[in-house]
């Protein structure tokens, strides 16, 4: 019996190392190597291009090396390795807990999959507070380590000499300003900001302040739609919203925001086009209902053994049956 057993594993052995006419695993095409040259990535110029001429930038996050693409392929402006991550990928409360490794981690992932989108990537809570010093030498980790373009970083004046540091280094940095979330304690809860006189002046010299120290361009965030467009209106550099009105530059979304896969209802400022959950949920019920009823895998989907080896454990099997 065990002659006959190894003679048919020799026969799958000798079928599987044969030319591989099928994927025998499944794996992701990855890009031709020079799909990904410099030369074809925007840049944070042709971002201030898009202001000054006018055009809309669209821009949303991404955590992972197919939605990278996907969001590459389709043409989206500027891609986000947002802290965001912590809760739509990661299943933690807030962004709070997300560390510094876990942001490098999905940047790596999200830069592999990058043929023309500008990539930023933001700094988690913890990593930019402690001192100007490991602010830049963590921030140096994302461009140098991950293949980000320009880092993210939320707060408004009291950053100002951070941004320049990080900027006199070579780190081009996206400030955040408004509704940040890394703020979530010192705020209240997510609460849109600027509603006050007083908050609007705030508000108004922090992206002074941001965009003089050197940023590339501005995130605003839970703020009411006419103070971004003011803000928007005396920016030299691209404004990005998310929550706050059609006035920005630049229009940004979680996500699993755009497609339903938070587990809960939308924001107000945000808008689903597609149902994710639904589509998912189906598609898994229809899994679970086909491998039980024995309908999944078909014989098609299934590999076979070469006839000649067919017919030699065929008549082979009988006579070991006999001895
Ligand atoms: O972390 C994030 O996804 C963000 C965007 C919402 C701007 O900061």
């Amino acid at each position: 019996m065990a002659g006959i057993l190894g003679h048919v594993s020799g026969c799958i052995r000798t079928f599987l190392s044969g030319v591989a006419l099928e994927n025998t695993m499944s794996v992701t095409q990855l890009r031709a190597r020079g799909a990904l040259s410099p030369a074809s990535r925007l840049t944070s110029d042709a971002l201030l291009q898009k202001k000054r001429a006018g055009q809309p930038i669209t821009a949303l996050t991404a955590y992972d090396y197919p939605t990278a693409r996907l969001l590459d392929e389709a043409g989206i402006d500027l891609i986000l390795v947002g802290d965001s991550l912590g809760m739509v990928v990661l299943g933690y409360e807030n962004t709070l807990p997300v560390t510094l490794d876990e942001m490098l981690h999905h940047t790596r992932a999200v830069a592999r999959g990058l043929h023309r989108s500008f990539l930023v990537a933001d700094m988690p809570y913890g990593s930019y507070h402690s001192s100007l010093d490991d602010a830049l030498r963590n921030a140096i980790r994302f461009i140098k380590e991950a293949g980000a373009q320009a880092v993210k970083i939320e707060g408004g004046a009291s950053r100002a000499e951070l941004v320049k540091r990080l900027t006199a280094a070579e780190v081009p940095v996206v400030a955040h300003i408004g509704l940040t979330p890394q703020s979530v304690h010192s705020m209240g809860g997510y609460r849109v900001q600027g509603r006050s006189l007083d908050a609007i002046d705030r508000l108004s010299a922090d992206a002074v302040a941001l965009e003089d120290a050197g940023a590339i361009a501005i995130v605003l965030e839970g703020i009411p739609r006419e103070l971004a467009a003011t803000i928007t209106d005396h920016s030299g550099v691209p404004t990005i919203g998310i929550g706050a009105g059609p006035d920005c530059d630049g229009q940004i979304l979680v996500f699993h925001d755009l497609f339903n896969l938070t587990f809960g209802p939308p924001a107000k400022f945000s808008r689903q086009y597609g149902d994710g959950a639904t589509f998912f949920a189906d598609a898994l019920q229809q899994y679970r209902e086909d491998v039980t009823a024995h309908r999944f895998p078909s014989d098609a989907e299934s590999y076979h053994l070469p006839r000649e080896v067919q017919l030699a454990v065929a008549s082979t099997l009988p006579r070991a049956r006999k001895a």
